[in-house]
């Protein structure tokens, strides 16, 4: 049995999880739909630190503002009272019919500004909430059919979008960064930012990239069969890694939204062996430090026990993986076997320091036969069987 997570673990939960009632396109809620403060105290029970929503998980779509406030008044009450942090604040821009072709990518105009606008107006929410993190997931931004989106347009129009957000932020003067939050499909046919990759290129493009960085969900990336780890690791390469959605999937078929390591448990591992342990070649390389956050289904077969049992699930398999992935790296032979690996001889620039670019070119090394250096045994199965012995020997 995992220990009893601590306020250090840092672990958050979207309320839209635990208050997921089961309902999809298939069948109707298989649970009762409670208020979002109702979840509060149970998930502080459990151990987490922290919880996130959509503006509308709070308050209905076209509220005033005088419901908005008081709903939101009332869910920080019952955080605060049960020591919850509100890390995390996002809009839904996806449910309301309006968004059938997107938000800041419709083709309508009057759409796009309706949207917007919402977005801003989420951004106030985070603002008097104090959220660090306010994730953009574009689920209606794409397409079914090629020739009904243009796609420049769409990016342009995207670029603008976000660099709209982040200026009001800064205009405001909320401590606030954003995390776009990327997805292949589901609910559209192709959407647009469909991996970490597409959403860091953009990134790169815009006015106010300093605040902006990706939320890499686990389950998304795999949905279009990359390697999660991967993508996290070039978001903290970058610089961007501002925020994560951990959960589970199993292989490329629609967003299972699983409990995190109910999916693919060996990239569980090594997810979790980035996020506790870092790159081994730089012990003091670049961190994730924010919240744990999981954005996962508790499945609709499962009443209330089982919704509590799934939210308890995600903290302890990350707490035994985080466990595993520590006697991991601690263990001599898996270090060894790193060495032997060249794990961290990758670490060591190519170039010497100062070298000559023009002197590198023309020479060559009479020490190195390719022939020689293509016997080399790397041993990658032996320690990949070490994680395997750590995970579950
Ligand atoms: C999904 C998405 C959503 C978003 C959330 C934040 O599973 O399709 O992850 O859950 O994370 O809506 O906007
Ligand atoms: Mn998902
Ligand atoms: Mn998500």
């Amino acid at each position: 049995m995992p220990r009893h997570p601590s306020p250090e673990d840092n672990f958050s939960f979207g309320l839209w999880t635990v208050g997921w009632n089961g309902a999809d396109p298939f069948g109707a809620a298989t649970r009762p739909t409670l208020a979002p403060w109702d979840y509060v105290d149970g998930l502080a029970q459990l151990g987490a630190s922290a919880i996130s929503f959509h503006d509308n998980d709070i308050y209905p779509f076209g509220a005033d503002e005088d419901v908005q406030r008081r709903r939101v008044g009332r869910l920080k009450d019952a955080a605060d009272r049960a020591g919850l942090r509100i890390e995390m604040v996002t809009t839904n821009t996806f449910t309301h019919p309006v968004f059938k072709d997107g938000g800041l990518c419709a083709n309508d105009r009057a759409v796009r500004r309706f949207a917007l606008r919402k977005i801003l107006n989420a951004v106030d929410l985070a603002g008097q909430v104090d959220a660090g993190t306010f994730v953009m997931w574009g689920g209606r931004e794409g397409s079914e059919y090629d020739g009904s989106k243009d796609v420049y347009a769409a990016l342009e129009r995207y670029k603008e979008g976000i660099d709209t957000v982040a200026a009001y932020i800064k205009a405001q003067e909320y401590d606030l960064r954003i995390a776009l939050e990327p997805k292949p499909n589901e609910p559209r046919g192709d959407i647009l930012l469909p991996t970490v990759g597409h959403a860091l290129a953009l990134i790169a493009e815009l006015d106010h990239a300093e605040i902006v960085g990706v939320n890499p969900e686990t389950g998304h990336e795999q949905m279009a069969g990359l390697n999660y780890t991967h993508a996290i690791a070039q978001a903290l390469w970058s610089g961007k890694l501002f925020h994560i959605d951990l959960n589970g999937q199993r292989g490329t078929k629609y967003d299972q939204d699983l409990v995190f390591g109910h999916g693919d448990l060996m990239s569980a591992f090594f997810t979790v062996d980035l996020l506790e342990n870092g790159f081994p070649g730089y012990p003091d390389g670049p961190r994730y430090t924010g919240a744990q956050h999981f954005d996962y289904k508790p499945s609709r077969t499962e009443h209330m026990p089982g919704v509590w049992e799934s939210a308890r699930a995600n903290m302890s398999t990350y707490l035994m993986l985080a466990e595993k992935a520590r006697a991991f790296r601690a263990d001599a032979r898996v270090q060894e076997a790193m060495t032997g690996a060249g794990v961290f001889d990758l670490a060591q620039p190519t170039l010497g320091d100062g070298e000559s670019i023009m002197a590198f070119a023309a020479g060559n090394d009479p020490s190195f036969s390719p022939d020689t250096a293509a016997l080399r045994d790397y041993g990658f199965v032996r320690l990949q069987q070490l994680a395997v012995e750590h995970l579950i020997g």
